[in-house]
């Protein structure tokens, strides 16, 4: 069953490359000040979340699902309710937990097996998140109420985000 829309939902606001590698690096100069000698994952995942969303402002939904008995768990996130339970075999979270490689997907409902959490969310991207060696930890996730808000430069900044934090 879809869930019904979110009375609380805002619409993501679009930015141009420009802006978004801007914040990007100003989110990423906190987080590495924040986080300098911490070493909690959950409080990591909890900070980067409020970091990431305060800095991005087509962040609908900002979260991590937990690599858990042989499927994803929901862990901490910001936003509208979660699927508490992905397997590795559904959705976009699922295939990035799958083949370890990043999911952008501009248009949520043209992906095969795509998990609507909150029907406002239109396009996504997922990040897998490995420990220092190598195993799978979490996907990170990002949901926005509009098309097409993720590309290469989302990929290229969360993925350096993750390995900092969680691969090193
Ligand atoms: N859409 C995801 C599920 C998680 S939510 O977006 C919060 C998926 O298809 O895996």
């Amino acid at each position: 069953m879809e869930a019904a829309p979110s009375r609380f939902a805002y619409k993501s606001e679009v930015l141009s490359s420009a802006e978004k590698t801007d914040a990007y690096e100003d989110a990423i100069r906190q987080l590495d000040s924040i986080l300098a000698g911490e070493s909690h994952t959950i409080l990591k995942m909890a900070t980067i979340n409020c970091v990431l969303r305060e800095a991005l402002p087509y962040y609908f939904w900002v979260g991590f699902y937990l690599a858990h008995d042989g499927e994803l768990v929901v862990g901490p996130y910001q936003g509208t309710l979660g699927c508490l339970h992905i397997s590795y075999d559904r959705g976009v979270c699922g295939a990035a937990a799958r083949t370890g490689s990043v999911q952008v997907v501009p248009d949520v409902e043209q992906f095969p097996g795509h998990i609507a959490c909150d029907s406002n969310s239109r396009s996504e991207i997922c990040v897998p998140v490995h420990d220092p060696a190598g195993r799978l930890i979490a996907v990170f996730d990002v949901d926005s109420t509009e098309l097409g808000s993720f590309d290469a430069v989302d990929e290229a900044f969360l993925s350096l985000i993750m390995k900092q934090h969680f691969s090193r």
